[in-house]
C-alpha cells in the first residue's frame, strides 16, 4: 500500500488536471472534494511571511501596505531527493523558472497585468506549481489582506470587496483556515479570527496563527491567547516569527531565519517551556498530519466524484461515436484513463 505521503501528492495531482480541464472549483466539482489551506488575516499581519515559512522557500512579495492583489493558488509536489527545484506558472505553462527570485518577480508583473502598477485588487487567481524534493504536498492559497478603511486611490468598495474574495474562498468546507493575527494587536480586533469564526463556527478546520510575538511589548506575552485563555480554538495556537522588514531588506534568507525563529522560543523565558510546539516548522507538520485526516475522510466521496467524471466521460465519447481519431477524442481518453488510475489508487486506499 502506497504511503500517505503519495496519497497527498495523488490528489495534488487530481487537482492540477482539474485546473488544466478549466475547473476552477464550481459546485460538484471534483477540485471542491479535496483540501486546501487558505491564509486569511488583517493587512500586513504576515500572511505571505507565513505561507514562505510554511514552504521553506522564499518566493512571495511581502512588505506593508498592500502587496499580495490577486489570490495566489500554490500547489507544491514533493519530488525525488536529489532533483533540481523548479516551479511553473499557469499563465506559462512552458516556462521552468528555477531560482525563486524571479519566481516572485512573475508575481509581481503577473499581478500587475491585470490590476496595473495600483492598490485595486482581483478576483482572478495566479496559479503557480513548485516541485521540490523539500516540500510536504500541499495546496495553499495566498490572499489579500482584510482592511478596514479604503486608502488613497482604492474604490470605497474595496473594503467589502476584500471581504467578499476572502469568504468566497474560505466558506469552502474543504479549506483548512491559517487564521494570522498579529500578537502586537489585541485578539479580540482579530480579523481574521472574525472571519474564520463566521464561515467555521465550530473551529474545526481553523487554525490560529499568532505571528509578531517579537514585537510585543516588553512586559507583555502571548501565553493568555497560546494556551487557549483568550479564545479557544479546536486546534492549537501556534506563534510564529516570521522575518521583519529590516531583515527582508537585509536579504536574511530562510534558513537562517528558521534557525533565528528556533533560538527565539528556545531562549525566550516566555515560551521555552513550549518551544518544540511553536513555530514555522510545527506548522507545517501540524498542517500535514490534519490533511492527511482529512483526505482520508474523503477518499469515498473523490471516489464518487472520480466515477462520476467517469461517466461523464464515457457519455461524451459515446455521442461523438466511437473511435475516434480527432485530437479532442483522443484527449479525453487520456483523461479517462487518469481516472480510471486515480480511482484505482484510492480503492487501494481504501482497503
Ligand atoms: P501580509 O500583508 O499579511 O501578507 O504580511 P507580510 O508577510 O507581507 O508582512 C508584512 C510586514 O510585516 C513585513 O514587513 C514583514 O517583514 C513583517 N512581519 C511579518 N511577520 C513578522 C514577525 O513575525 N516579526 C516581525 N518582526 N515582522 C514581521
Ligand atoms: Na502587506
Ligand atoms: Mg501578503
Amino acid at each position: 500500500m502506497a504511503t500517505m505521503e503519495s496519497l497527498i501528492g495523488l490528489v495534488n495531482r487530481i487537482q492540477r488536471a482539474c485546473t488544466v480541464l478549466g475547473d476552477h472549483g464550481g459546485e460538484g466539482s471534483l477540485w471542491e472534494a479535496l483540501p486546501t489551506v487558505a491564509v486569511v488575516g488583517g493587512q500586513s499581519s504576515g500572511k505571505s511571511s507565513v505561507l514562505e515559512s510554511v514552504v521553506g522557500r522564499d518566493f512571495l512579495p511581502r512588505g506593508s501596505g498592500i502587496v499580495t492583489r490577486r489570490p495566489l493558488v500554490l500547489q507544491l509536489h514533493k519530488t525525488d531527493d536529489g532533483q533540481a527545484e523548479y516551479a511553473e506558472f499557469l499563465h506559462a505553462p512552458r516556462k521552468k523558472f528555477s531560482d525563486f527570485a524571479s519566481v516572485r518577480k512573475e508575481i509581481s508583473d503577473e499581478t500587475e497585468r491585470i490590476t496595473g502598477k495600483t492598490k485595486h485588487i482581483s478576483n482572478i487567481p495566479i496559479h503557480l506549481s513548485i516541485f521540490s524534493p523539500n516540500v510536504v504536498n500541499l495546496t495553499l492559497i495566498d490572499l489579500p489582506g482584510l482592511t478596514k478603511v479604503a486608502v488613497e486611490g482604492q474604490p470605497d468598495s474595496i473594503v467589502e470587496d476584500i471581504e467578499n474574495m476572502v469568504r468566497s474562498y474560505v466558506e469552502k468546507p474543504n479549506c483548512i483556515i491559517l487564521a494570522i493575527s498579529p500578537a502586537n494587536q489585541d485578539i479580540a480586533t482579530s480579523d481574521a479570527i472574525k472571519l474564520a469564526k463566521e464561515v467555521d463556527p465550530s473551529g474545526d478546520r481553523t487554525f490560529g496563527v499568532l505571528t509578531k510575538l517579537d514585537l510585543m511589548d516588553k512586559g507583555t506575552n502571548a501565553l493568555d491567547v497560546i494556551e487557549g485563555r483568550s479564545y479557544r480554538l479546536q486546534h492549537p495556537w501556534v506563534g510564529i516569527v516570521n522575518r521583519s522588514q529590516a531583515d527582508i531588506n537585509k536579504n536574511v534568507d530562510m534558513i537562517a531565519a528558521r534557525r533565528k525563529e528556533v533560538e527565539y522560543f528556545e531562549t525566550s523565558p516566555e515560551y521555552s517551556h513550549m518551544a518544540h510546539k511553536m513555530g514555522s516548522e510545527y506548522l507545517a507538520k501540524l498542517l500535514s498530519q490534519h490533511l492527511e485526516l482529512v483526505i482520508r475522510q474523503r477518499i469515498p466521496s473523490i471516489i464518487a466524484l472520480i466515477n462520476k467524471t467517469i461517466d461523464e466521460l464515457n457519455a461524451e465519447l459515446d455521442r461523438l461515436g466511437r473511435p475516434i481519431g480527432s485530437d479532442g477524442g483522443a484527449q479525453l481518453y487520456t483523461i479517462l484513463d487518469m481516472c480510471r488510475a486515480f480511482d484505482r489508487v484510492f480503492r487501494e486506499h481504501l482497503e
